[in-house]
C-alpha cells in the first residue's frame, strides 16, 4: 500500500501469554481503517484484528460515544416493535451470542464488563399502559416466545419497591444487561492486546481513488491509506466528507437523556432487576448494576446535535422511575448525561459492504448498539475478509438504500 504521512504508530508487542497479534499496521498503512472507536468501532476492530488483518482505529477519544450514556440493557424481546420482526431475530441471536463473547471479552482484556444475567421486568400502571403491554405479550407470542404474564401482586413480589398502582407485567428472564462503560474500556485492552493501532485524530475526508475507498484524511493532515474502510461512527456515520452521495449512510442523532443513581449499600435489594414500563405511553427503564448504580432512561428527541441536558428531560425521567419505584426519590443523583442514537430510516443497521468497493459501514444500530456489538463484531469481520455478509444479517446490508424498490427482507444484490 502507498506509504502516507499519517501518524499510524507501530503497534504495541502483545504481552506474553496473547493470543496471536494481527499483522502491525505500519506508515504504508493498514487492511481495515475503522472510523468511530466506539463499541461498534471497537468491536468490528477487535474481531477483524483476531482473524489476522491489521486494522487501525479512527477516532480522538477512542472509548467514548452513545456508549458512555447508554445503560446497557440487553432487551431484545421486552423492545420488540411491530413492523420489526427481522431486526427481532437478529437482537435476539446477539443476545444469545452475549455469555461466550463475555467470556472470551473479559478473557482477552483481563476486565469485568458487568455483563449481568438478571431478566427483566416489564410492567404496566394503568389500563392503558396494561392494553399496550397485552398487545406486546401477543406479539411476542406471535414470534414464538413464551412469557409469563403477571398480575400487579406477583410483579410485587418479585420487585417489592414497586409501587402500589403496577397492575400487571411481563417477566422476561432473558432480557439481560451489561455495563456499556466496562465493556468500551475491556475492548479497547482487547483491541490493543490484537495489534489494533489507533489513531488519535478525527476523520474528515474519504479517501476515494478509481471509484475505490482507499482510506481516509485525518484532522491532523495526516492520511491514512487502507484496503477496506469501515463507517463506524455512530450518528456522526453520515457526515464524513468526501463519501459519494449513494453510498452515505442516512444515519440521523436521535437524542437519549439517560440518569445514573447510586443505590447505597444498605439497600442492597432495591431492584434484583431491570424493571421498565409504559408511564402514560412513555417509556422509562431502571437498570440496576451489581455495584450500586442505578441507570434510568431514556429520552427519545430528535434534536439534531443538540446534547444538551434539559431541566424537562430529568423531570419527565424522574417523574415517571417514581411513579413505577417511589423509593427513587431517597437515591443520590450521580450524573445526567444526553447521547445520540445513530438512528437509521427503518430503525434497522447498517452493516457491510455498500456500493463503493472498498467502503464498509457499521451504523445505524439506533436503540441496539450495545445489544447488536457481539454479532456486529462477527458479521463484520466476516465481510472485511471474506467479501460477504452472513446469511443472517443479509436482510441489513447498506446497499438497501441504494436500492430503493427493494425492501430489507429481499435479496438483495451483492
Ligand atoms: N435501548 C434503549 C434506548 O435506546 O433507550
Amino acid at each position: 500500500m502507498h506509504a502516507s504521512e499519517s501518524h499510524v504508530p507501530e503497534a504495541e508487542p502483545p504481552p506474553a501469554g496473547a493470543p496471536s497479534p494481527a499483522p502491525s499496521v505500519t506508515r504504508a498503512g493498514c487492511d481495515v481503517l475503522v472510523v468511530g472507536g466506539g463499541v461498534i468501532g471497537l468491536v468490528t476492530a477487535w474481531r477483524t484484528a483476531q482473524r489476522g488483518l491489521s486494522v487501525a482505529v479512527a477516532d480522538p477519544r477512542p472509548g467514548g460515544g452513545a456508549g458512555q450514556v447508554a445503560a446497557g440493557m440487553l432487551a431484545a424481546v421486552t423492545e420488540l416493535h411491530y413492523g420489526e420482526e427481522a431486526l427481532f431475530a437478529l437482537n435476539l441471536s446477539s443476545a444469545r451470542r452475549y455469555p461466550a463473547f463475555t467470556a472470551e471479552l473479559e478473557e482477552a482484556s483481563g476486565q469485568d464488563t458487568g455483563y449481568r444475567a438478571c431478566g427483566t421486568l416489564a410492567v404496566a400502571l394503568d389500563a392503558d399502559d396494561r392494553a399496550q403491554l397485552r398487545e406486546l405479550h401477543a406479539l411476542q407470542q406471535r414470534s414464538g416466545l413464551e412469557l409469563q404474564w403477571l398480575t400487579g401482586r406477583e410483579c410485587r413480589r418479585l420487585e417489592p419497591m414497586l409501587a402500589p398502582g403496577v397492575c400487571g407485567g411481563l417477566r422476561a428472564d432473558g432480557d439481560h444487561q451489561t455495563d456499556p462503560r466496562r465493556l468500551l474500556r475491556a475492548l479497547l485492552i482487547a483491541c490493543e492486546r490484537a495489534g489494533v493501532a489507533f489513531l488519535r485524530s478525527e476523520a474528515v475526508r474519504l479517501l476515494v481513488s478509481r471509484d475505490r475507498a482507499t482510506g481516509a484524511e485525518l484532522a491532523d493532515g495526516s492520511r491514512v491509506h487502507a484496503g477496506q474502510t469501515v463507517l463506524a461512527a455512530g450518528a456522526h456515520s453520515g457526515a464524513l466528507a468526501g463519501v459519494p452521495e449513494q453510498v452515505l449512510p442516512p444515519v440521523r442523532p436521535v437524542k437519549g437523556q439517560v440518569l445514573r443513581l447510586r443505590v447505597p449499600r444498605e439497600y442492597a435489594l432495591f431492584l434484583s432487576r431491570t424493571v421498565r414500563a409504559l408511564v402514560r405511553g412513555g417509556p422509562v427503564y431502571l437498570v440496576p448494576r451489581e455495584n450500586g448504580e442505578l441507570v434510568v432512561g431514556a429520552t427519545t428527541e430528535e434534536l439534531g446535535w443538540d446534547t444538551g441536558v434539559t431541566a424537562g428531560g430529568v423531570y419527565e425521567l424522574l417523574r415517571d422511575a417514581h411513579e413505577l419505584v417511589p423509593g427513587i426519590t431517597e437515591l443520590p443523583l450521580l450524573e445526567a448525561r444526553a447521547g445520540l442514537r445513530p438512528g437509521s430510516p427503518d430503525n434497522f443497521p447498517l452493516l457491510g459492504p455498500t456500493e463503493l468497493p472498498g467502503l464498509h459501514t457499521a451504523t445505524g444500530h439506533y436503540r441496539n448498539g450495545v445489544l447488536l456489538a457481539p454479532l456486529t463484531g462477527e458479521v463484520m469481520a466476516e465481510a472485511l475478509t471474506r467479501g460477504r455478509l452472513p446469511e443472517e444479517a443479509r436482510p441489513f446490508s447498506p446497499r438497501r438504500f441504494s436500492h430503493p424498490h427493494l425492501n430489507a427482507l429481499q435479496e438483495l444484490p451483492r
